[in-house]
């Protein structure tokens, strides 16, 4: 089943594999701007029915890792088209994955203080400039709270972004509501100790997802708009929010008759708990739409959960850093070349090595 099309919003893909959203840090500076390099990248992996490319800054103070390629300067959206050209050339699908940081940031690299739903802090370092010169991690600012005007204006900050995204020739955008970003913050009783009608109640933490949600499906269709998230993964806190499953259905509820190309779960990176089966099952009830799983998945194991109905497509990540042909080598039964772990270092940053120098099989 994985290897038959299928239909996500206003995009056909060839097949049920997507390559998940990764950051390797690699633009060209001052600026962080996409650039030919990356476009190579891409285009190498375009077999994957989907990609969705590594998370990308809607705004200055939506950054929170040095590098990463951003979405709202002009410089920005032309670096963006050469990627989508390239894929589009090799006859590939791609959406970008639209990212605010929230609190996960530093004033150094966010260029303010870093925002968030509360001025609430947790341990937790990010990718940035170091004191004494280069980059490396680096504890995070106690962030601000948005303000309602803010939120009216990071709100606004998504939907410009999105139609930046489909000015770079974009098939759509993938909203980052997952791994404790600025969307997560607000959904979170930890980080989210507003009084106001964006917190207390589960309704009101989900307002900013739902606002953010609603206005891109408005800008660019919501058949081009979809949403990671990632209940069951405790990234960038101290400990697990015992509402977010509860309050995640919720969300699924509300998200049902928008109509969205998909619902992405990141299932298990960092701090998790497995997904029980019967919250997967809720979930498929809940939601009529395609729905897309990530996380550690092999080809048996995406196989089986598109056999079980839980998924449409399943998203694989560091299969494709390693494997650009990954589906070919999936559909043909070829070796696949395992990550390497002692090349961790070229996950994120540097040039063309442990990045488009993984031949095809
Ligand atoms: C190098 C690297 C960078 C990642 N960057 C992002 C990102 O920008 N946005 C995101 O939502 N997930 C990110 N992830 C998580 C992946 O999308 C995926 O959920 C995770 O790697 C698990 O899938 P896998 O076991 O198939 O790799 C990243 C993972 C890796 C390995």
């Amino acid at each position: 089943m994985i290897f038959t099309p299928v239909q996500l919003g206003a995009s056909p893909l060839a097949n049920r594999f997507a390559m998940a959203p990764m950051t390797r840090s690699r633009t060209d500076q001052p600026g962080d701007r996409p650039n030919a390099l990356m476009a190579q990248y891409y285009a190498q992996r375009a077999s994957a029915g989907l990609i969705i490319t590594e998370g990308a800054p809607i705004s200055p103070v939506g950054r929170g890792y040095s590098l990463t390629p951003g979405i709202y300067t002009q410089a920005q959206i032309d670096g963006w088209k050469q990627v989508t050209d390239a894929v589009h050339a090799e006859g590939g699908k791609v959406f970008i994955q639209l990212w605010h940081v929230g609190r996960r940031s530093h004033d150094s690299i966010a260029g303010e203080q870093p925002v968030s739903a509360s001025a609430i802090k947790e341990p937790d370092q990010v990718f940035g400039p170091l004191p004494e010169g280069g980059f490396g991690m680096i504890e995070t600012a106690v962030p601000r709270a948005l303000s309602e005007a803010d939120i009216a204006q990071t709100i606004a900050d998504f939907v410009q972004a999105a139609k930046n995204a489909m000015a770079a020739g974009f098939d759509g955008v993938e909203l980052h509501g997952a791994h404790g970003y600025l969307i997560d913050q607000f959904l979170r009783l930890d980080s989210n100790q507003r009084t106001d009608r964006y917190g207390g109640s589960q309704e009101n933490r989900m307002r900013f997802l739902r606002e953010v949600t609603e206005a891109v499906a408005e800008a660019i269709g919501a058949e081009r708009t979809a949403i990671r998230l990632s209940p069951f993964v405790t990234e960038g806190y101290a400990k697990a929010d015992p509402e977010i499953e509860e309050l995640t259905l919720k969300v699924v509820d509300a998200l049902a008759p928008l109509g969205l190309a998909y619902l992405h779960f990141s299932e298990n990176i960092s701090n998790y708990t497995e997904m029980p089966e019967a919250y997967r099952a809720q979930v498929r009830a809940r939601y009529p739409h395609p729905i897309m799983v990530a996380g550690k998945y092999t080809l048996e194991s995406g196989q089986a959960i598109l056999a079980k109905g839980y998924a449409d497509v399943v998203a694989f990540g560091q299969p494709f850093i390693t494997n650009p042909d990954f589906v070919r080598r999936s559909r043909e039964g070829l070796a696949l070349t395992p990550v390497d772990y002692s090349a961790h270092a070229t996950f994120y940053g540097g040039g063309a090595e442990g990045y488009t120098d993984y031949p095809n099989a």
